[in-house]
């Protein structure tokens, strides 16, 4: 399939296809933090993001969730539909950390009574500033995509937290982005992986994610291929609930 490069963003490339409708997303092994005053890369990061995400898309599609997803291609590229993106980053939290604890002067690690659904504008010059829908408005983003943005942030975390708790994982935030496609259609895009997610250990309540990199708190790498090992550890299972089948007691 011929691939034309169209954009490159901080941690992936996306590239057109000879169907005008699809994309290629292809994940590097690169990272920033802190609109991108601080920069690295660890091994594997690019494969672990895009077979995380794969796997994610399609568990959430099985469960009533649709996305840009359509498969993986390689180690480290997925194929999605193009969409055209609502300027809106939606972040779900269920346990205070990062930028909520500093902005209820919360301790990390505190549960919260219910989720708390915040709505950021997507544009890095701002440093993805925290809207009010009158905000939004402004901007042209409308009542009804909002609601969506809300909806989906619930549903996509009513389906997550379970799958992560199965697999000794407390989903402690994360964020997702909305497109639409060419039939109006809005719908789930992005990624979902421990750049997007904060994952913490139930047990250890170690960092198994992107804040590992962001606090230097080491082990970066390793923490990524955890990840990775807990997510696809049972994809078999995954990909028959995917199915509507059951392998289960399968060779
Ligand atoms: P925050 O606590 O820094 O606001 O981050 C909340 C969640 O959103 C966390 O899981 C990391 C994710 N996130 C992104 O994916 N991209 C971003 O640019 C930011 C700021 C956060």
């Amino acid at each position: 399939m011929p691939e034309t490069l169209i954009y490159e963003g901080k941690a992936k490339k996306v590239f057109a296809t000879d169907d005008a409708a699809v994309l290629l997303h292809r994940y590097k092994d690169d990272a920033t933090a802190y609109n991108a005053q601080k920069r690295g890369s660890w091994k594997d990061k690019g494969k672990t993001n895009a077979t995380m995400s794969a796997a994610m898309f399609a568990y959430l599609e099985a469960n009533g969730v649709p996305s840009h997803f359509i498969e993986q291609v390689d180690e480290t590229t997925i194929k999605t539909k193009k969409l055209t993106m609502l300027p809106v980053e939606v972040v779900v939290r269920n346990v205070a950390a990062g930028s909520l604890s500093r902005l209820l002067g919360f301790e990390e690690g505190r549960r919260l009574k219910a989720p708390i659904i915040e709505l950021c504008y997507k544009n890095d010059s701002l440093g993805d500033p925290l809207l009010n829908w009158h905000h939004f408005r402004e901007l042209g983003v409308s009542d009804e995509d909002l609601e969506f943005c809300e909806e989906l942030g619930l549903k996509v975390n009513g389906v997550l937290a379970p799958f992560f708790d199965e697999r000794g994982v407390l989903l402690v935030d994360f964020k997702i982005e909305v497109g639409r496609d060419a039939e109006g259609h809005l719908m789930l895009a992005d990624e979902i992986s421990p750049d997007t997610c904060r994952f913490w250990d139930k047990e250890t309540g170690e960092r198994l994610d992107k804040d590992r990199f962001r606090r230097d708190l080491g082990g970066v790498e390793e923490a990524y291929a955890e990840m990775l090992r807990r997510v696809t550890a049972d994809a078999s299972s995954i990909r028959s609930r995917a199915s509507g089948k059951d392998e289960e007691g399968g060779a």
